[in-house]
Protein backbone atom coordinates (compact mmCIF):
# COMPACT_ATOMS: atom_id res chain seq x y z
CA UNK A 1 0.00 0.00 0.00
CA UNK A 2 1.19 3.25 -0.70
CA UNK A 3 0.95 6.50 1.70
CA UNK A 4 1.01 10.18 0.82
CA UNK A 5 1.52 12.21 4.43
CA UNK A 6 1.17 15.88 4.13
CA UNK A 7 1.90 18.78 5.61
CA UNK A 8 4.91 16.10 6.70
CA UNK A 9 7.56 18.96 8.37
CA UNK A 10 4.87 20.12 10.76
CA UNK A 11 4.75 17.99 14.11
CA UNK A 12 1.89 15.48 13.50
CA UNK A 13 3.89 14.96 9.84
CA UNK A 14 7.57 14.90 11.33
CA UNK A 15 6.62 12.33 14.65
CA UNK A 16 4.84 9.81 11.90
CA UNK A 17 7.32 9.95 9.68
CA UNK A 18 9.68 9.02 12.32
CA UNK A 19 7.17 6.15 13.45
CA UNK A 20 6.71 4.71 10.22
CA UNK A 21 9.84 2.97 10.11
CA UNK A 22 8.47 0.10 12.05
CA UNK A 23 6.05 -0.16 9.31
CA UNK A 24 7.41 -1.46 6.11
CA UNK A 25 4.68 -3.21 4.73
CA UNK A 26 3.74 0.42 4.03
CA UNK A 27 5.74 2.77 0.54
CA UNK A 28 5.49 6.37 2.35
CA UNK A 29 5.45 9.56 0.30
CA UNK A 30 6.38 12.43 3.02
CA UNK A 31 5.78 15.58 1.32
CA UNK A 32 5.86 18.74 3.10
CA UNK A 33 3.87 22.28 1.73
CA UNK A 34 6.90 22.65 -0.78
CA UNK A 35 6.86 19.31 -2.39
CA UNK A 36 3.31 19.09 -2.72
CA UNK A 37 0.69 22.22 -1.69
CA UNK A 38 -2.34 20.70 -1.03
CA UNK A 39 -4.02 23.93 -2.36
CA UNK A 40 -2.47 22.93 -6.14
CA UNK A 41 -5.49 20.90 -7.41
CA UNK A 42 -3.60 19.75 -10.63
CA UNK A 43 -0.08 18.59 -8.38
CA UNK A 44 -2.11 16.67 -6.01
CA UNK A 45 -4.18 14.67 -8.75
CA UNK A 46 -1.10 14.04 -10.80
CA UNK A 47 0.85 13.06 -7.40
CA UNK A 48 -1.88 10.58 -6.11
CA UNK A 49 -2.37 9.04 -9.41
CA UNK A 50 1.50 8.29 -10.18
CA UNK A 51 2.57 7.13 -7.66
CA UNK A 52 -0.58 5.29 -6.94
CA UNK A 53 -1.92 6.30 -4.02
CA UNK A 54 -4.20 4.00 -1.51
CA UNK A 55 -4.07 6.08 1.61
CA UNK A 56 -3.41 9.75 2.25
CA UNK A 57 -2.79 10.91 6.26
CA UNK A 58 -3.50 14.83 6.10
CA UNK A 59 -1.26 16.52 8.49
CA UNK A 60 -1.09 19.76 6.07
CA UNK A 61 -3.46 22.41 7.69
CA UNK A 62 -3.02 26.38 8.12
CA UNK A 63 -2.70 26.17 12.18
CA UNK A 64 -1.53 29.84 12.80
CA UNK A 65 -4.93 30.85 14.87
CA UNK A 66 -4.32 34.45 15.90
CA UNK A 67 -3.22 35.02 12.24
CA UNK A 68 -6.15 33.04 10.86
CA UNK A 69 -8.72 35.97 12.30
CA UNK A 70 -6.99 38.30 9.29
CA UNK A 71 -5.92 35.68 7.01
CA UNK A 72 -9.52 33.96 6.46
CA UNK A 73 -9.04 33.36 2.72
CA UNK A 74 -5.48 32.12 3.28
CA UNK A 75 -7.05 29.83 6.04
CA UNK A 76 -9.86 28.86 4.30
CA UNK A 77 -7.56 27.65 1.55
CA UNK A 78 -5.70 25.49 3.00
CA UNK A 79 -8.56 23.92 5.62
CA UNK A 80 -10.96 23.45 3.06
CA UNK A 81 -9.82 23.89 -0.76
CA UNK A 82 -6.55 21.82 -0.08
CA UNK A 83 -9.31 19.24 1.56
CA UNK A 84 -11.18 19.20 -1.64
CA UNK A 85 -8.49 18.78 -3.62
CA UNK A 86 -7.32 15.61 -1.78
CA UNK A 87 -10.48 13.87 -1.52
CA UNK A 88 -11.08 14.87 -5.21
CA UNK A 89 -7.98 12.98 -5.97
CA UNK A 90 -9.04 10.26 -4.32
CA UNK A 91 -12.35 9.70 -5.32
CA UNK A 92 -12.53 5.64 -6.94
CA UNK A 93 -9.26 5.30 -5.74
CA UNK A 94 -8.37 5.70 -1.99
CA UNK A 95 -8.97 6.64 1.65
CA UNK A 96 -8.50 10.07 3.77
CA UNK A 97 -7.10 9.98 7.44
CA UNK A 98 -7.60 14.01 8.06
CA UNK A 99 -7.01 15.62 11.21
CA UNK A 100 -9.38 18.02 12.83
CA UNK A 101 -9.77 20.40 15.96
CA UNK A 102 -11.60 20.92 19.32
CA UNK A 103 -11.85 24.36 17.72
CA UNK A 104 -14.70 23.20 16.30
CA UNK A 105 -16.44 23.64 19.46
CA UNK A 106 -17.59 26.73 21.49
CA UNK A 107 -16.21 25.76 24.47
CA UNK A 108 -19.21 26.09 26.59
CA UNK A 109 -19.68 22.96 27.62
CA UNK A 110 -19.38 21.51 30.84
CA UNK A 111 -18.55 17.85 29.82
CA UNK A 112 -16.06 16.25 27.50
CA UNK A 113 -17.32 17.02 23.92
CA UNK A 114 -18.74 13.73 22.46
CA UNK A 115 -18.03 13.34 18.29
CA UNK A 116 -21.83 13.76 17.43
CA UNK A 117 -22.16 17.25 19.63
CA UNK A 118 -23.16 20.69 18.10
CA UNK A 119 -20.28 22.56 16.29
CA UNK A 120 -19.85 25.64 17.13
CA UNK A 121 -16.52 27.12 16.06
CA UNK A 122 -15.83 30.89 17.54
CA UNK A 123 -12.61 31.74 15.85
CA UNK A 124 -11.71 31.69 12.15
CA UNK A 125 -9.26 28.64 12.11
CA UNK A 126 -12.17 26.50 13.64
CA UNK A 127 -14.57 27.77 10.95
CA UNK A 128 -12.32 26.91 8.54
CA UNK A 129 -11.55 23.35 9.89
CA UNK A 130 -15.33 22.60 10.19
CA UNK A 131 -15.54 23.65 6.59
CA UNK A 132 -13.23 21.06 6.06
CA UNK A 133 -15.01 18.34 8.15
CA UNK A 134 -18.14 18.80 6.35
CA UNK A 135 -16.57 18.78 3.27
CA UNK A 136 -15.29 15.54 4.02
CA UNK A 137 -18.74 14.01 5.39
CA UNK A 138 -20.80 14.88 2.27
CA UNK A 139 -17.58 13.08 -0.31
CA UNK A 140 -17.75 9.58 -1.09
CA UNK A 141 -14.30 9.51 -0.01
CA UNK A 142 -14.23 6.41 2.64
CA UNK A 143 -12.66 9.24 5.16
CA UNK A 144 -11.78 8.98 9.03
CA UNK A 145 -11.49 12.58 10.92
CA UNK A 146 -9.76 12.78 14.26
CA UNK A 147 -10.46 15.32 16.45
CA UNK A 148 -7.49 16.18 18.61
CA UNK A 149 -6.31 19.17 21.10
CA UNK A 150 -3.21 21.31 22.61
CA UNK A 151 -0.91 19.30 20.55
CA UNK A 152 2.65 19.38 21.10
CA UNK A 153 5.86 17.52 19.86
CA UNK A 154 9.55 17.40 20.30
CA UNK A 155 9.59 19.02 16.36
CA UNK A 156 8.03 22.36 15.65
CA UNK A 157 6.77 25.37 17.63
CA UNK A 158 4.70 24.46 20.71
CA UNK A 159 3.63 25.64 23.63
CA UNK A 160 6.07 22.96 25.72
CA UNK A 161 8.78 24.47 23.46
CA UNK A 162 7.75 28.32 24.41
CA UNK A 163 7.61 27.10 28.18
CA UNK A 164 11.04 25.46 28.39
CA UNK A 165 12.62 28.28 26.20
CA UNK A 166 10.90 31.36 28.70
CA UNK A 167 11.29 29.76 31.47
CA UNK A 168 14.96 29.55 30.87
CA UNK A 169 15.37 33.11 29.92
CA UNK A 170 13.00 34.57 32.54
CA UNK A 171 12.18 33.85 36.73
CA UNK A 172 8.21 34.47 36.13
CA UNK A 173 5.87 34.04 34.02
CA UNK A 174 1.98 34.26 33.88
CA UNK A 175 0.26 31.94 32.24
CA UNK A 176 -3.55 31.21 31.95
CA UNK A 177 -5.45 29.11 34.30
CA UNK A 178 -9.55 29.67 32.93
CA UNK A 179 -8.52 27.46 30.04
CA UNK A 180 -9.17 23.83 30.14
CA UNK A 181 -8.09 20.91 27.71
CA UNK A 182 -6.44 17.79 27.51
CA UNK A 183 -2.82 18.02 25.67
CA UNK A 184 -1.76 15.34 22.86
CA UNK A 185 1.48 14.39 22.20
CA UNK A 186 1.85 14.27 18.53
CA UNK A 187 3.78 10.68 18.95
CA UNK A 188 0.95 8.97 20.79
CA UNK A 189 -1.42 10.62 16.97
CA UNK A 190 1.26 9.64 15.10
CA UNK A 191 0.74 5.66 16.10
CA UNK A 192 -2.93 6.40 16.39
CA UNK A 193 -2.82 7.28 12.41
CA UNK A 194 -0.93 4.66 11.11
CA UNK A 195 -2.84 2.00 12.88
CA UNK A 196 -5.96 3.07 11.33
CA UNK A 197 -3.89 3.02 7.83
CA UNK A 198 -4.73 -1.10 7.36
CA UNK A 199 -8.66 -0.55 9.26
CA UNK A 200 -12.03 -0.91 7.15
CA UNK A 201 -13.49 2.41 7.24
CA UNK A 202 -16.78 1.68 6.17
CA UNK A 203 -17.04 -0.28 9.67
CA UNK A 204 -16.02 2.50 11.48
CA UNK A 205 -17.43 6.16 12.48
CA UNK A 206 -16.70 8.75 10.30
CA UNK A 207 -15.43 11.26 13.17
CA UNK A 208 -13.33 10.31 16.66
CA UNK A 209 -11.97 12.10 19.23
CA UNK A 210 -8.30 11.50 20.57
CA UNK A 211 -6.36 13.47 22.87
CA UNK A 212 -4.23 12.26 25.93
CA UNK A 213 -6.18 11.35 29.25
CA UNK A 214 -6.05 13.67 31.58
CA UNK A 215 -7.51 17.45 32.37
CA UNK A 216 -5.73 20.19 32.80
CA UNK A 217 -5.23 24.14 32.36
CA UNK A 218 -2.54 26.18 30.36
CA UNK A 219 -1.30 27.20 33.69
CA UNK A 220 -1.44 23.58 35.36
CA UNK A 221 0.75 22.74 32.26
CA UNK A 222 3.69 24.89 32.23
CA UNK A 223 3.79 24.12 36.26
CA UNK A 224 4.38 20.27 35.06
CA UNK A 225 6.88 21.46 31.83
CA UNK A 226 8.83 23.19 34.97
CA UNK A 227 8.75 20.64 37.11
CA UNK A 228 9.51 17.84 34.92
CA UNK A 229 12.31 19.90 33.02
CA UNK A 230 14.16 20.92 36.13
CA UNK A 231 13.72 24.65 35.04
CA UNK A 232 13.51 27.19 37.97
CA UNK A 233 10.58 29.72 36.79
CA UNK A 234 7.91 30.99 39.11
CA UNK A 235 4.83 30.24 37.07
CA UNK A 236 1.29 32.61 37.96
CA UNK A 237 -2.19 31.86 37.12
CA UNK A 238 -3.92 34.54 35.23
CA UNK A 239 -6.99 34.96 33.56
CA UNK A 240 -7.71 34.77 30.14
CA UNK A 241 -8.85 38.41 29.89
CA UNK A 242 -5.34 39.85 31.35
CA UNK A 243 -4.13 37.79 27.87
CA UNK A 244 -5.91 38.98 25.29
CA UNK A 245 -5.39 37.53 21.68
CA UNK A 246 -6.63 37.96 18.05
CA UNK A 247 -8.63 35.05 17.86
CA UNK A 248 -10.85 33.63 20.98
CA UNK A 249 -10.39 30.22 22.30
CA UNK A 250 -12.75 27.84 23.52
CA UNK A 251 -12.63 27.66 27.48
CA UNK A 252 -13.31 24.37 27.69
CA UNK A 253 -12.11 21.72 25.24
CA UNK A 254 -12.28 18.49 26.91
CA UNK A 255 -12.79 15.62 24.01
CA UNK A 256 -14.87 12.57 25.25
CA UNK A 257 -12.45 9.48 24.11
CA UNK A 258 -14.70 7.04 24.49
CA UNK A 259 -15.41 5.72 21.13
CA UNK A 260 -11.97 5.72 19.72
CA UNK A 261 -10.73 4.10 22.64
CA UNK A 262 -13.35 1.54 22.59
CA UNK A 263 -13.39 1.13 18.57
CA UNK A 264 -9.96 0.76 18.13
CA UNK A 265 -9.36 -0.90 21.25
CA UNK A 266 -6.29 1.35 22.01
CA UNK A 267 -5.35 2.87 25.94
CA UNK A 268 -4.20 6.67 25.88
CA UNK A 269 -1.18 7.23 27.39
CA UNK A 270 -1.94 10.24 30.56
CA UNK A 271 -0.56 13.72 29.80
CA UNK A 272 1.90 13.96 31.99
CA UNK A 273 3.79 10.35 31.06
CA UNK A 274 3.94 11.64 27.34
CA UNK A 275 4.62 14.66 29.15
CA UNK A 276 7.58 13.25 30.53
CA UNK A 277 8.97 11.46 27.45
CA UNK A 278 8.73 14.57 25.06
CA UNK A 279 10.71 16.67 27.54
CA UNK A 280 13.61 13.91 27.39
CA UNK A 281 13.45 13.46 23.85
CA UNK A 282 13.60 17.31 23.73
CA UNK A 283 16.39 17.36 26.35
CA UNK A 284 18.64 14.65 23.93
CA UNK A 285 18.25 16.70 21.03
N1 LIG B 1 -1.23 22.27 16.91
C1 LIG B 1 -2.32 22.12 17.64
O1 LIG B 1 -2.37 22.49 18.82
C2 LIG B 1 -3.52 21.43 17.06
C3 LIG B 1 -4.67 21.29 17.87
C4 LIG B 1 -5.79 20.65 17.33
C5 LIG B 1 -5.75 20.15 16.04
N2 LIG B 1 -4.63 20.32 15.27
C6 LIG B 1 -4.64 19.80 13.89
O2 LIG B 1 -3.67 18.77 13.81
C7 LIG B 1 -3.14 18.71 12.48
C8 LIG B 1 -1.62 18.70 12.55
O3 LIG B 1 -1.23 19.87 13.25
P1 LIG B 1 0.29 20.20 13.56
O4 LIG B 1 0.33 20.69 14.97
O5 LIG B 1 1.18 19.08 13.13
O6 LIG B 1 0.48 21.46 12.61
P2 LIG B 1 1.80 22.15 12.08
O7 LIG B 1 2.97 21.74 12.88
O8 LIG B 1 1.46 23.60 11.94
O9 LIG B 1 1.94 21.50 10.64
C9 LIG B 1 1.10 21.82 9.58
C10 LIG B 1 1.90 21.62 8.32
O10 LIG B 1 1.04 21.91 7.21
C11 LIG B 1 1.87 22.46 6.22
N3 LIG B 1 1.09 23.18 5.24
C12 LIG B 1 0.52 24.40 5.34
N4 LIG B 1 -0.06 24.74 4.19
C13 LIG B 1 0.14 23.72 3.34
C14 LIG B 1 -0.19 23.48 2.00
N5 LIG B 1 -0.89 24.38 1.28
N6 LIG B 1 0.18 22.32 1.42
C15 LIG B 1 0.88 21.41 2.12
N7 LIG B 1 1.25 21.57 3.38
C16 LIG B 1 0.88 22.72 4.00
C17 LIG B 1 2.81 23.37 6.99
O11 LIG B 1 3.94 23.64 6.22
P3 LIG B 1 4.66 25.07 6.28
O12 LIG B 1 5.12 25.22 7.69
O13 LIG B 1 5.75 24.97 5.27
O14 LIG B 1 3.60 26.08 5.91
C18 LIG B 1 3.11 22.55 8.21
O15 LIG B 1 4.27 21.77 8.05
C19 LIG B 1 -3.74 19.91 11.75
O16 LIG B 1 -4.81 19.47 10.98
C20 LIG B 1 -4.24 20.82 12.84
O17 LIG B 1 -5.34 21.60 12.42
C21 LIG B 1 -3.51 20.93 15.76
Amino acid sequence: MNILVTGASGQLGSEIREKSIKYSQYKFFFEDSKSLDITDFDKVEVFVVENNINVVINCAAYTAVDKAEIEERDAENINLRGVKNLTSALKDRGKLIHISTDYVFNGKSYEPYKEEDNVDPIGVYGKTKRLGEEHILTSEVESLIIRTSWVYSSFGNNFVKTMLRLGKERDELNVIFDQIGSPTYARDLALVCLNAIDKDFSKLSKIYHYSNEGVVSWYDFAKAIMEISGVVCNVHPIETKEYPTPAKRPNYSLLNKSKIKKEFNITIPYWRDSLRDCIKKIEQN
